[in-house]
């Protein structure tokens, strides 16, 4: 309420939550992907969505990008509502970074173009004067995920974990309010794993970086300094809240669908089979 009495917004809360899900349900044909979700994320939590293939987390990490409209429900993006704001104002100040920008990138662009034009909602387009502040900010983010003796490289003759680090480095150039990651790890090897944990666990641990959203399979790849944890199976949430007590015997059980044990150590969750 303002000073007069009167209501100065609807929301007031919404200007702290970078997402906002209320009642959401995404529906395509017969198939509900998604089923009365509600879920908020802050400025300063860091969120990983857990759940096997076919649960939604993509659908929902659509909809978090501004890239699909929810069925049923409001959506909530950084303070505006899906429907009621022009998305390609919006998709600007969220990074995304998935597997189906791989495809999108042109194979012959260099790593230090396929950075810097995210600064211009750009792909695959050589701009041919780029700011000398972008040029500087995009090495410094090639150089944070370890691309740097790369950043000539065409795209294309990249190993898949350069290219998800690449893709990291692109998301982060425009300085997004919102992080989102669909399977960052997916297709690495443990040694592309282990050091992509640790980047975005420096990332996580960043007081300045983005709210983030992390997609994953795997509690091994929980980076240290996420707060927050997601359970999804078949678009329904199973358990939400903070990390340490979402990820348990029980929640992953019902999750996955059969007996599971997790353990967690030095700040590292690993689950098998209980
Ligand atoms: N247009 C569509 N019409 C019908 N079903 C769809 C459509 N798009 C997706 N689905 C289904 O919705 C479900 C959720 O898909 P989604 O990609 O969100 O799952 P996911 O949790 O990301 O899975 P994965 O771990 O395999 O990436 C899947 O069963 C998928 O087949
Ligand atoms: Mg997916």
């Amino acid at each position: 309420m303002g000073e007069s009495g009167e209501r100065t917004d609807v929301t007031p809360d919404l200007t702290d939550l970078v997402i906002r899900m209320d009642d959401v349900s995404v529906r395509r044909g017969p198939a509900t992907l998604v089923r009365d979700l509600d879920w908020s994320v802050e400025l300063d939590e860091r969120w990983v969505v857990l759940g096997p293939n076919g649960a939604g987390k993509t659908t929902l990490l659509r909809m978090a990008a501004a890239e699909l409209h929810p069925s049923a429900g409001a959506v909530h993006l950084l303070g505006e509502r899906l429907g009621r704001v022009d998305v390609f104002e919006l998709r600007p100040r969220i990074g995304f970074c998935s597997s189906a920008l791989n495809g999108r990138v042109p194979g012959d662009e260099i790593v230090r173009d396929v950075v810097v034009s995210a600064g211009y909602a750009l792909l695959g387009r050589w701009r041919e004067q780029y700011d000398s502040l972008d040029l500087a900010r995009a090495d410094k983010l090639i150089d944070a995920m370890g691309m740097w003796p790369l950043v000539s490289r065409p795209f294309g003759t990249l190993s898949e974990g350069e290219r998800k680090r690449t893709l990291i480095a692109r998301a982060l150039m425009a300085d997004p309010e919102l992080l989102l990651l669909d399977e960052p790890a997916a297709g690495l090897d443990l040694g592309g794993r282990e050091d992509l944990v640790g980047r975005l666990s420096e990332l996580a641990l960043d007081d300045t970086a983005p709210a983030s959203v992390l997609v994953t399979h795997h509690v091994e790849e929980i980076p240290p300094g996420y707060t927050h944890a997601l359970l999804l199976r078949s678009g329904g949430v199973v358990a939400q809240g903070l990390l340490a007590d979402v990820i348990t015997d029980e929640n992953l059980t019902r999750t996955f669908g059969l007996p599971l044990r997790v353990r967690h150590e030095d700040g590292r969750y690993s689950a098998r089979r209980g």
